[in-house]
């Protein structure tokens, strides 16, 4: 299959990669991640390479991918640190449809990471320790010295990672802190058929904030879809707003390379 994009465009500094459909452009953006984490481990005297996970359909392939990578020896996770984007919240990392899970099936169960190198937000924490626990997890993150490579995937909604559209002017919307946030009745529409019914998804979930989101010094985002067609175009297109949280990636456009396939570029001009 070719890794080479249908179309390739830029906005605001930013790479945006076009592929037919969505095997190829995650295979393609996984063979750019793992050559970004050699890249930066080479750079690094510990070889440590501190990585910002996603997790939702989208990334499903790309995991797939590097998984295929680390089994045929070209990749390893040895000296990676891993910060997850969100968990729901409550939530046991035991359900199924928690991120705790997930993450396992999809990646932390199939390669080398080691196990204490993993951070997620934990949605069985108690209520009180909320704010503690998330800020806690900000300054871990501070004190890795930032996140180097960022996988981020796009709600209908525009919200990146549980980042939900706000009313908050763009510079105070770059800036919120790792949170709980309650979830948009569209997060919450999407995520009904795994949890079988909208009324059982959480109302809420801990949310990476945007700031060390937008810190991270490379991002890589997914979108494939018909359904994510608008809320891309918006991101790319649209005003830098709160409103699409998406669009607050224009200000660190240069960091950001986008992987789309056809569906999800429909509304893009070239
Ligand atoms: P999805 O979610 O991959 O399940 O479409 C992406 C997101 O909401 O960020």
């Amino acid at each position: 299959m070719s890794k080479t994009p249908v179309r390739t465009l830029t906005r605001q500094g930013a790479t945006v990669h076009i592929y037919p459909d969505k095997m190829t452009a995650s295979q393609a953006a996984a063979q750019f991640w793992a050559d970004a984490m050699t890249r930066i481990g080479e750079q690094r005297a510990d070889a440590k390479v501190v990585l910002g996970m996603a997790t939702g359909s989208t990334p499903i392939p790309f995991y797939a991918e590097l998984v295929d990578l680390h089994r045929r020896g070209h990749l390893s996770f040895a000296k990676a640190v891993i910060y997850n984007l969100d968990e729901y919240y409550p939530i046991s990392p035991l359900d199924p449809n928690s991120y705790h899970y997930y993450m396992h099936q999809h990646l932390f169960g199939q390669i080398d990471v080691p196990a204490n190198q993993t951070h997620l937000l934990d949605g069985s924490v108690p209520h009180w320790a909320i704010g503690e626990h998330c800020r806690q997890f900000d300054r871990w993150i501070v004190r890795e010295g930032g996140i180097d490579l960022q996988l981020l995937g796009i709600g209908r909604n525009g919200h990146i990672g549980f980042n939900e559209p706000t009313d908050l002017p763009g510079p105070a919307a770059s800036q919120l802190p790792t949170r709980r946030i309650t979830l948009h009745p569209v997060t919450r529409a999407d995520a009904g058929p795994s949890f079988g019914g909208r009324d059982h998804v959480p109302r809420h979930a801990l949310a990476l904030g945007t700031e060390p989101i937008l810190a991270a010094r490379q991002i890589v985002m997914l979108a494939f879809g018909t359904t994510k067609a608008e809320a891309v175009a918006r991101s790319l297109d649209g005003p830098i707003t709160g409103r699409v949280p998406g669009s607050l990636l224009q200000q660190v456009g240069p960091n950001v390379t986008w992987w789309l396939n056809s569906d999800a570029a429909a509304l893009l001009r070239d």
